[in-house]
């Protein structure tokens, strides 16, 4: 497989990179059905080197039921039939490589699909076989096992346990599934399970796969005693802050994580490099919990959920910044800040509410889009200028709102009916791309989408956005290119910079500097410089600034913008 220009730059590319994700389902459509897949995101290529990201992340493309959008996998080393083929997979890789795009598929080891062979053959054997001692089987409680072995809840919603039928029609034991229940949780303890995966991990990166993103990292170790949670089961659920919680961030976990590493270390040399994993782990923010999954012989990088659960409040993410850097620091790993994925409310739509912690995740409140947009462009200068690497979620580039207003039947996250219709879920941040103000689905296929697509979202089309100095994608290509370019950027660390209140400042080396005004209002610039970039206008010209300015020190930075400059030192 040939190398592109920019996969050759440095073993250490991952350290600081962008990485673009991919959600298939809604990228880009090849063959009309209304369903992303392989062959759309191959078309589309282009479009994302030219953004400028330096690797993708495609969600889970293999063989699966869909009942959480491919969260449930029958089949670890094939494509599901509607995404395409293993061989255009293949070709997808090598594509991606010559383009200078690394790949980086999503891993799904805490539970396979109830369609999985395991799991069949787990169900159609004896209690205590082999089989079963794979996922969690358990007899039920009280005389006639009819109720759950113990009180754990689903994350989305319900009881975490679904009993089985004998094969005499009588009801049998029940089985664990912290998700839905199409989705089995697997026993780490069982040495097949953890031989099973190295495999998988091979299997893939013998195809030239340049990584992994780990779903559910913190969920793998089970306490085997299954003790019950008690009467704080949501609550511990939601916020995994428990000493020794019997089901997240046990220690466990982290000797699989080793075994990974090792595996991917021994692919080192190869023509592709290093490969490497990102954890999704949500665990506690206010310790090292975190660092403990990137210790130099488990994981890379883990995703940093505090700035997108944080309000935009500029004390809130100087808080979140430093604490993670201080922690991260202990390890010598780099940070990774992710403001949207396909599981949050979409952050222009965040940002455009008042200040709440929840509202990554809460229902439709009243919300100014405007200023989401507006604080959104600023936050992206803000993440782009943080030590360590970041994730763009595919649509964040077109400034893509929530879908809030779904009609019901057409919604197809779990949540949606595990919830008892009370949570709508996340298909609001799943709906396809608009590609071209026209057409049956905006340019994203020529079938009608499997979500549909609001008529406003027309003019953010990435047609309609190029070729405009002021739209959000011209800020993210900028942006990206600029990042490219500055070494400061690719350095470690950060020092502040004092600034007034509301705002932040921060240096990266003694001639770049980052200013964002959190506030409503124009303040005092701390430092001045030449512009290297600005996210809305800056009271000059009115024109959205990627013009050579010049900045002064105590000149106004209007409200909700963020400028990178380069000073005089
Ligand atoms: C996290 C994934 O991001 C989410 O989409 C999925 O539903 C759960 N893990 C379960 O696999
Ligand atoms: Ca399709």
């Amino acid at each position: 497989m040939t190398s592109g220009p920019r996969r050759a730059a440095s073993p250490d590319w991952w350290r600081s990179a962008v990485l673009y994700q991919v959600y298939i389902r809604s990228f880009a459509d090849g063959n009309g059905d209304g369903v992303g897949d392989v062959a759309g995101i191959r078309s589309r290529l282009g479009y994302l080197a030219e953004l400028g990201v330096d690797a993708l992340w495609i969600t889970p493309w293999y063989p699966s039921p869909m009942a959480d959008g491919g969260y449930d996998v029958a089949d670890y080393r094939g494509i599901a039939p509607e995404f395409g083929t293993l061989a255009e997979a293949e070709q997808l890789i090598a594509e991606a490589h010559q383009h200078g795009l690394r790949v980086l598929l999503d891993l799904v080891p805490n539970h396979t699909s109830h369609d999985h062979a395991w799991f069949r053959a787990a169900v159609a054997a004896d209690p205590g076989s082999p089989e079963r001692a794979r996922y969690w089987f358990r007899d039920g409680r009280g005389p006639d096992g009819s109720r759950p072995p113990n009180d754990w809840v689903s994350v989305f919603g319900g009881p975490a346990w679904t009993r089985t039928t004998d094969a005499d029609g009588r009801p049998g034991q029940w089985y664990l599934h912290l998700f839905a229940p199409e989705q089995p949780d697997l026993r780490w303890d069982d040495p097949g399970v953890r031989a099973e995966f190295e495999s998988i991990l091979r299997f893939w990166f013998d195809r030239g796969v340049d990584g992994f993103r780990i779903d559910v990292a913190h969920g793998l170790a089970k306490d085997p005693r299954l003790p019950d949670l008690g009467d704080d089961v949501e609550e511990l659920l939601a916020t995994p802050d428990a000493d020794d919680h019997p089901h997240w961030d046990r220690d466990g976990v982290h000797e699989i994580y080793r075994d990974w590493r090792r595996v991917a270390d021994s692919y080192a040399d190869t023509d592709e490099g290093r490969r490497v994993f990102v954890a999704e782990a949500w665990v506690r923010t206010n310790t090292s919990r975190l660092a403990r999954y990137l210790r130099s012989d488990e994981l890379h990088t883990a995703f940093n959920f505090d700035l997108l659960k944080c309000p935009w409040d500029a004390d809130r993410v100087r808080a979140v910044v430093d604490r993670n850097l201080a922690s991260l620091a202990d390890v010598a790993a780099p940070a990774t800040w992710v403001l949207s994925n396909h599981d949050v409310v979409r952050h222009v739509t965040r940002y455009g509410r008042a200040l709440g912690d929840e509202d990554a995740f809460a229902g439709a409140v009243p919300t100014d889009l405007a200023r989401g947009r507006r604080r959104s462009r600023a936050a992206t200068l803000l993440m782009l200028a943080l030590p360590g690497s970041a994730y763009v979620y595919q649509g964040e580039e077109l400034g893509l709102p929530e879908v809030e207003d779904l009609p019901l039947e057409a919604l197809q996250d779990p949540i949606w009916v595990r919830s008892g219709h009370k949570r709508r879920g996340r298909d609001g941040c799943r709906v396809p791309l608009p590609w071209s103000p026209d057409g049956p689905a905006l340019g994203f296929g020529e079938g009608a989408p499997w979500l549909p697509q609001p008529a406003a979202w027309r003019d953010l089309a990435v047609s309609a956005q190029r070729d405009d100095p002021a739209s959000m994608l011209t800020l993210y290509r900028s942006a990206l290119a600029r990042r490219r370019e500055l070494p400061e950027l690719h350095a470690e660390g950060l020092s502040w910079v004092d600034s007034a209140p509301g705002t932040l400042a921060w240096r990266r080396g003694p001639r770049f500097a980052c200013v964002v005004n959190f506030g409503p209002d124009p303040v005092p610039l701390p430092c001045g410089g030449e512009l290297l970039m600005g996210s809305g206008p800056l009271g000059t010209d009115g024109a959205a600034a990627a013009e050579r300015l010049r900045l002064k020190a105590g000149g106004p930075l209007p409200g909700e913008t963020a400028v990178w400059l380069r000073t005089e030192g």
